[in-house]
């Protein structure tokens, strides 16, 4: 007996020392001091051996508990400690880098578009985007009959209070408090009653204004081809279409070769190579007999063009509503 506790005590001591974790020093206990180890059986017995031999068997086997005791508390606190300190400071985890947020890609393109015309003189201005119908369709020439009143393309407030349809009416303020020359840039919201994958409800424009003396048709093209050479390259090719509208004449439609298919003809442009991209002329004088300016001393063009659409062509994006869902794996590729 006295032999076995002595071997006992060399098996347990040998093997607490390779212990390195507390699953292993749980199990430990168990097996030397948990009440079917062996050391608690021998225990048990004692009251079995013959009695002059109890008290030294007593001693050696309460000795031996004490010790295994002793030595797996003081195990258990360096290894708590040490799980401790690991969770507080392990210098050798890879950082977790702070989230960075960057502007939405509607926003670049406006930044860009602005940046742009910014740097050839012209003037970022903004305007209201609850509107009165004078300034939004009266005196842009589009009168009470237009079609572009229709109930299905505008939000009205009140009989004279809308959400504007479109940024033409700031060039309309500007103009009623400026003299030439005038030379402005103006982004921001505009609302039509409309929802499919390339319309919405809301959607951002950006108009451009310039008048001044002899300023020519040769000048918007000018402008503009410039200005498509910057936002899309500079071997985009540029396109000047006859159009209508109530507000400028001549007009004129900018379109820029296909940026999917090159010309060749695709679903994008369907299948004509040609994008539109934004709508220009020379102010109408019946815009100028609004704002008091003088057709046969000035004249001017003007332009306005779709954010949403430029970012679109830009990025390869089919679904105009995939900018408004504020989905983070969209967002994150820009
Ligand atoms: N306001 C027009 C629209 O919303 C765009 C536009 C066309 C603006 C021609 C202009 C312009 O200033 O000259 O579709």
């Amino acid at each position: 007996m006295k032999e076995r506790i002595k071997e006992l005590e060399k098996e347990a001591i040998e093997s607490l020392r390779k212990i390195t974790d507390l699953k292993d020093l749980e199990e430990f206990r168990i097996k030397y001091l948990g009440k079917k180890s062996e050391l608690t059986s021998i225990m048990k017995s004692i009251g079995k051996l013959p009695p002059q031999e109890r008290p030294e068997i007593g001693k050696l086997a309460n000795q031996l508990r004490e010790r295994l005791k002793r030595e797996y508390e003081e195990l258990k606190e360096r290894l708590e400690k040490k799980g401790k300190e690991k969770r507080f400071i392990d210098i050798t985890l890879p950082g977790r880098a702070p989230l960075r947020g960057h502007f939405h890609p509607i926003t670049t393109i406006i930044n860009e578009v602005c940046e742009i015309f910014s740097k050839m003189g012209f003037r970022i201005v903004t305007g209201p985007e609850i509107e009165l119908d004078y300034y939004n369709f009266e005196a842009l020439n589009i009168p009470k009959d237009h079609p572009a009143r229709d109930m299905q393309d505008t939000f009205y407030i009140t009989e004279n209070l809308l959400l504007r349809t479109h940024t033409s009416p700031i060039q309309v303020r500007v103009m009623e408090v400026e003299r030439p020359p005038v030379a402005i840039i103006c982004p921001g919201k505009v609302y039509r009653r409309d929802s499919d994958v390339s319309h919405t409800p809301m959607f951002h424009q950006v108009e451009g204004l310039l008048v001044d003396k002899d300023v020519s048709f040769g000048d918007l093209k000018g402008i503009l081809t410039l200005f498509v050479h910057k936002m899309f390259g500079k071997d985009t090719k540029v396109r000047f279409r006859p159009s209508f509208f109530p507000f400028t004449e001549p007009s004129a439609e900018v379109d820029i070769e296909c940026v999917i298919c090159k010309g060749k003809g695709c679903r994008t442009c369907s299948f004509t190579g040609w994008l539109e991209i934004l709508g220009s002329g020379m102010v109408d004088p019946e815009v100028y007999k609004f704002v008091g300016y003088d057709p046969e001393l000035y004249s001017g063009f003007a332009f306005g063009m779709g954010i949403e659409r430029i970012a679109m062509l830009k990025y390869g994006i089919e679904d105009i509503q995939l900018f408004y869902r504020n989905e983070m794996r969209f967002l994150r590729q820009f």
